[in-house]
C-alpha cells in the first residue's frame, strides 16, 4: 500500500471575487522512501496541496469538493480533528516556507520543541524513550534530552547552550535547522516541506539541501518537497510532480521526466533554467500568465500559453497518458509508450 495516495482532489476557495477552483483533479500516489518535488508556477496549487495533505487548508474559505487523501490507508479528509492533530505531530511532519513565521519569537527554542516532544511522545511514548508510568518531570526532561539530540543532528553548535536561546539569536540558516528538527522530533514517516529553503542564500540552501539529503537517508523519510527550483529537484528528489494552475500535467521518475519532459509546460519550465554554456540574451520566458482560476479556460488550462495548441485543446480536458514506466502527462500530443505498463 502507498504511504500517501491523493486521488481526484479538487478543492475550491471563497474569496470576495467569488468561488476559485484551485486543485482540480489531483492525482498523486507516494511510496514509502520516494523523495517526490512538486514544482510549478506561482499560485498554481503546489501549497494547497502541501497543507491539504496536512490538513491545515482552512474550510471555509475552503471548500472539498471531492477526491480522497489516504495515509497509510486512511483518508484524511474523514479522520476526526483530533486524530489528525496526532498524526500531524507524530506520522506527518512539516517544514513550511518562511522560518520567522513558523518559530514563536517571545519563547526560547528549548521550550518551543520540547512541546512538540512531549506532544509527541504523548502519542508514542517511545518516542521520549521512558516508561509509561515516568513522571511528568521525567518525560519533560526526556523531551529535553532529544530536542537537544535532534538539534544537534541538524547540525546545531554546542546544541545544549544554544537551545535555551530565543529564535532571533539564530541565523536564517539555523533557524531552518531548528524547524527541520521539531519537524523531524516525533519520527514522522512523511514529511512536508513547502520552500524550506527560499528565504536563504544560495550557500546555505545548498548545506539544508544536503542535511534534508541526509536525514531522508538516515530517517527513511518520505518526502514531498514544494519547490520553485527544477536544480533542487534534479538533486534531490526521486519523482517530480510538475502543476499547473491547479493541475498535475506531468508526474513520474524524476530522471524521466528531466530526460523525457514531454509536456509543453514542462519543457518550458525546464528552458527557462539557465545553464552556463547558454549565449547571453537566449534565455527563454513563458509568455503570458497562470490563468485567472474564478473562470479558468475550457480544455487544458495551458492552451491559452502553449506554442503547439491545436483547437482539440480547448474542446475538453486532456486525459492522461502514460509515456514511459511510471511517467505521466495530461496532453492530447502525448503518445502512449509500450513500455509504460513495465
Ligand atoms: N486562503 C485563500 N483564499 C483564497 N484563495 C487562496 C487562498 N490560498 C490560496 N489561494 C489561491 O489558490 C491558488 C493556489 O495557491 P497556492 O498557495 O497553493 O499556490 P503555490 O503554487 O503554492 O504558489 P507559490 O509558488 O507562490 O507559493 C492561488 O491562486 C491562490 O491565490
Ligand atoms: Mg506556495
Amino acid at each position: 500500500m502507498a504511504l500517501l495516495d491523493i486521488r481526484n482532489l479538487h478543492l475550491s476557495m471563497r474569496s470576495f471575487d467569488g468561488e476559485a477552483h484551485v486543485l482540480n483533479g489531483i492525482n498523486l500516489t507516494v511510496e514509502r522512501g520516494e523523495i517526490w518535488g512538486i514544482v510549478g508556477e506561482t499560485g498554481c496549487g503546489k501549497s494547497l496541496t502541501g497543507l491539504s495533505v496536512s490538513r491545515l487548508v482552512p474550510t471555509p474559505p475552503g471548500r472539498y469538493l471531492a477526491g480522497s487523501i489516504h495515509f497509510d490507508g486512511r483518508d484524511l479528509l474523514q479522520v476526526p480533528d483530533e486524530e489528525m492533530r496526532r498524526l500531524r505531530g507524530r506520522r506527518i511532519g512539516m517544514i513550511f516556507q518562511d522560518p520567522t513565521t513558523n518559530l514563536n519569537p517571545v519563547f526560547r527554542v528549548s521550550e518551543q520543541m520540547i512541546d512538540v516532544a512531549l506532544h509527541a511522545g504523548a502519542v508514542d511514548p517511545s518516542i521520549l524513550d521512558v516508561s509509561p508510568s515516568a513522571s511528568r518531570r521525567q518525560r519533560r526532561i526526556a523531551a529535553r534530552r532529544l530536542a537537544i539530540a535532534m538539534l544537534d543532528k541538524v547540525g546545531i553548535p554546542e546544541a545544549a547552550d544554544r537551545i535555551d536561546d530565543y529564535p532571533h539569536q539564530f541565523s536564517g540558516g539555523m533557524r531552518q535547522r531548528v524547524l527541520i528538527a521539531m519537524a523531524l522530533i516525533g519520527r514522522p514517516d512523511l514529511l512536508v516541506a513547502d520552500e524550506p529553503t527560499t528565504a536563504l542564500d544560495v550557500s546555505v540552501q545548498a548545506q539544508i539541501l544536503r542535511l534534508v539529503y541526509d536525514l531522508v537517508q538516515d530517517y527513511r523519510l518520505t518526502v514531498l518537497m514544494i519547490t520553485h527550483n527544477l536544480g533542487v529537484v534534479a538533486q534531490l528528489c526521486s519523482h517530480v510532480a510538475v502543476m499547473y494552475a491547479g493541475n498535475i500535467v506531468e508526474a513520474g521518475p524524476a530522471r524521466s521526466v528531466f530526460k523525457s519532459p514531454t509536456h509543453p509546460y514542462t519543457r518550458a519550465l525546464l528552458e527557462a533554467v539557465p545553464r552556463a554554456s547558454q549565449k547571453r540574451g537566449s534565455l527563454f520566458g513563458l509568455a503570458g500568465s497562470v490563468p485567472n482560476l474564478f473562470a479558468p479556460p475550457p480544455g487544458c488550462r495551458f492552451a491559452p500559453r502553449c506554442p503547439l495548441a491545436e483547437p482539440r485543446c480547448t474542446s475538453g480536458f486532456p486525459e492522461t497518458v502514460m509515456v514511459g514506466p511510471g511517467h505521466r502527462v495530461a496532453c492530447v500530443r502525448a503518445e502512449a509508450t509500450a513500455d509504460a505498463a513495465a
